[in-house]
């Protein structure tokens, strides 16, 4: 029977689309990719989103979360998530197989600025997790490779076995339009190639940088923004062409609930990407 009480995903912010796992896998022991496609096709073809935006994914008894889309918008019907196991909601999601169903409700958030970036040498440094908004936005720009100037990529990880998508970068190493530096801190395999230190240590490997044409992206761990930060100023990349996507606690992802609140800034809404100029003053967010 017709049910004429039915809202739309666009009428109730809250209500999820049901989509189906098509792939997963272990990425490290506490990570794991995901590939998504939503059940209804014209939803799923018509899903628009931007690099950096993120989805709230839920697992019915368990609630929702935010995650950033680690997929390019350039390539349409499927996502791709990569997952930090840490509580409620990851556990049920880390549980799940492929044809096992989600919910998804999004995309939220600002996204990178795509328009601004045009034309410009796009500076990527990733961390850990930072990986994942990231991954959208390198496969965005070498997807649309004529519109970016250089393509330089910085990714570092603790050790081999903990570095996000490791065969994907190591495979893109060999594209001769990319710059991609990979670094370990710690090499606990003996047959590492890469560089080892810290992700700052890759920034010397960086030449003839045009700093005014340049955008600087930046995801990971807190302590990872301190030292990148200072190494991009050193760099003299103005403070408006820093970007960071920055999470917080997140409830609702549509900015009516408050939770990702901080002086009156919703995150959900006018982030997660901010500029260093944004965020400058606003000693809570980095
Ligand atoms: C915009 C945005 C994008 C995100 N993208 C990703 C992503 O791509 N991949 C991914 O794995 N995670 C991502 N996260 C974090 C993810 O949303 C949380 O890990 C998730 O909400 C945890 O839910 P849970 O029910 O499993 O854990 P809970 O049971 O809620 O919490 C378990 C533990 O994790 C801590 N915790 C929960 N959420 C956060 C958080 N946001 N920051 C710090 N600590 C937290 C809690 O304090 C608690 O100690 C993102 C968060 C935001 C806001
Ligand atoms: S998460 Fe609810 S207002 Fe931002």
């Amino acid at each position: 029977m017709k049910n004429e009480n039915k809202v739309s995903t666009y009428e109730n912010p809250f209500l999820p689309e049901p989509a189906r796992i098509v792939r997963t896998y272990h990425l490290t022991e506490d990570v794991k990719f995901f590939q998504v496609r939503i059940a209804d096709m014209e939803k799923a073809l018509s899903f628009k989103y931007k690099i950096g935006q993120f989805a709230m994914i839920s697992v019915l008894g368990a609630g929702e979360a935010p995650f950033s889309i680690s997929s390019t918008p350039s390539r349409p019907g499927l996502l791709e998530f990569c997952i930090r196991k840490t509580g409620i909601v990851t556990e049920a999601i880390f549980r799940l197989k492929e044809n096992d169903m989600i919910g998804i409700r999004g995309p939220y958030g600002n996204g990178f600025p795509v328009e601004q970036m045009r034309g410009n040498d796009i500076l990527i440094t990733m961390g850990g997790l930072g990986a994942a908004p990231l991954r959208s936005v390198l496969l965005y720009c070498l997807d649309n490779r004529d519109q970016f100037g250089r393509v330089i990529l910085l990714h570092g990880a603790k050790k081999p076995s903990e570095m996000l998508l490791r065969e994907e970068f190591l495979s893109l190493k060999q594209r001769q339009d990319l710059e991609c530096h990979l670094s370990v801190d710690k090499d606990d395999t003996g047959n590492w190639t890469e560089n080892t230190g810290v992700v700052t240590t890759l920034f010397p490997k960086i030449e003839n940088l045009v700093p005014s044409s340049t955008y600087a992206l930046v995801c990971g761990p807190p302590v990872m923004y301190k030292f990148v930060l200072k190494e991009l100023l050193k760099l003299n990349i103005p403070k408006d062409q820093i970007l960071m996507t920055l999470e917080r606690r997140m409830k609702c992802g549509v900015g009516k609930c408050g939770h990702c609140a901080i002086d009156y800034i919703y995150t959900c809404l006018d982030g997660p990407v901010f500029t260093y100029w944004d965020v400058i003053h606003m000693r809570e967010l980095i």
